[in-house]
Formats: structure tokens, sequence, C-alpha cells
């Protein structure tokens, strides 16, 4: 199984996120958009696990210990053609990564050890048109989120779409 630790976004955050990508759409000459059902927030990735492995990975978020806090989307930016929405959680968004992290670690599990890098992929393959960058959309802020919970997802091929599904919840104390 194909697994990641991730935020997710409500019906309404993503209609203003998908606002957004519809203005860099314009300016693109083509690309691999994110499905609205897949806009997420990556914690931490760990990659092939196995099936006997499930019940460690869902005891391990269930270890995360955390306090809601605020998160902002804003401004835009790329990692080469892959182009994202910025993230700002500042500390606590940081500190909720490392301790999803470390509670994996603790039992065992291995995962992506890249530093933390919060952002929201929109694009993949992005060509811009002559003059556009995503640094053209600047970096105001979208919203705001008091993030809550987050979720253990499994990333799946359906008939060739590219699908993540919601295994386990863990929700702030
Ligand atoms: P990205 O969108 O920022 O590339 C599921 O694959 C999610 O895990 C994606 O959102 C992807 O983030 C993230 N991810 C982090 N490290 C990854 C890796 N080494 N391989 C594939 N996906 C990774």
């Amino acid at each position: 199984m194909r697994l990641f630790f991730a935020v997710n976004f409500s019906e309404r955050e993503k209609d203003i996120v998908l606002s957004k990508v519809a203005q860099i759409k314009k300016t693109c000459i083509s690309g691999n958009f994110s499905r609205r059902d897949n806009l997420h927030v990556t914690l931490a990735f760990l990659g092939e696990v196995a099936r006997e492995r499930l019940g460690d990975v869902i005891e391990a978020a269930k270890n995360v210990d955390f306090s809601p806090f605020d998160m902002t989307v804003r401004g835009a930016g790329s990692f080469g053609s892959l182009v994202w929405l910025g993230i700002g959680g500042g500390e606590e968004l940081k500190n909720l990564a490392l301790n999803v992290r470390a509670e994996c670690g603790r039992l065992g599990l291995d995962y992506d050890k890249k530093p933390f890098s919060p952002h929201l992929t929109v694009c993949r393959e992005a060509k811009f048109c002559d003059g556009y960058s995503p640094s053209s959309f600047g970096d105001g802020a979208l919203f705001s989120k008091t993030v809550a919970s987050f979720e253990l997802m499994e990333s799946t091929r359906a008939g060739g779409i590219l699908t993540y599904k919601k295994l386990f919840t863990q929700r702030a104390k």
C-alpha cells in the first residue's frame, strides 16, 4: 500500500484554491493539474508499506498529540515544473509533521526523510506562456484554516486515475 499523511481541505477551501488555479491555468500552455479531490498538504510520505503493517501506521497516527492551530494558504511558486501554493503554518505545522514522523520512527516505519517543506501541489509538468511564472501570482493570502485533524491517505490508481483515499483521521485534542 502506498501511504502518506496529509492535512486535507474542506469543499469551501477547495473552491478558493481552484479559483486561484483557474488563474494559473490561463497562463499555462499545458500542465497536469491536481484533481480537486487530491488537494492536500503532505506531512510525511511513507511510500510502499506492507498491508500487515497498516495497524502500526494507524497506531503511529493515534500517538500524535496536538492542539488545533491555524495555517494560511498564500502565494505560489515552483520546484522545477511542479507548481505549488504556499503554506504558512509556522512552527505548529512543522511540529505536527515532525511529530507524525517521530511516531512513525518509534514504530519502525520508514518514511521519506527529506526535510518538511510545506506546500500544496496544484500542477505538475507545467509549461508557462512567455512572461509568466508562478511568481506572477503574488504572495497574497488566499485563506486561513484551523487545522484540527490530519489523515492517513492511500494513493492508488483507479482506472489509471491517481486517487487518494482517507484511511484514518486523527483529531486534535
Ligand atoms: P507532492 O505533491 O508535493 O509531490 C502522495 O504521493 C503525496 O506524497 C504527494 O502529494 C507528494 O507530494 C508526497 N510526497 C512526498 N514525498 C514523496 C516521494 N518521495 N514520492 C512521492 N510522493 C511524495
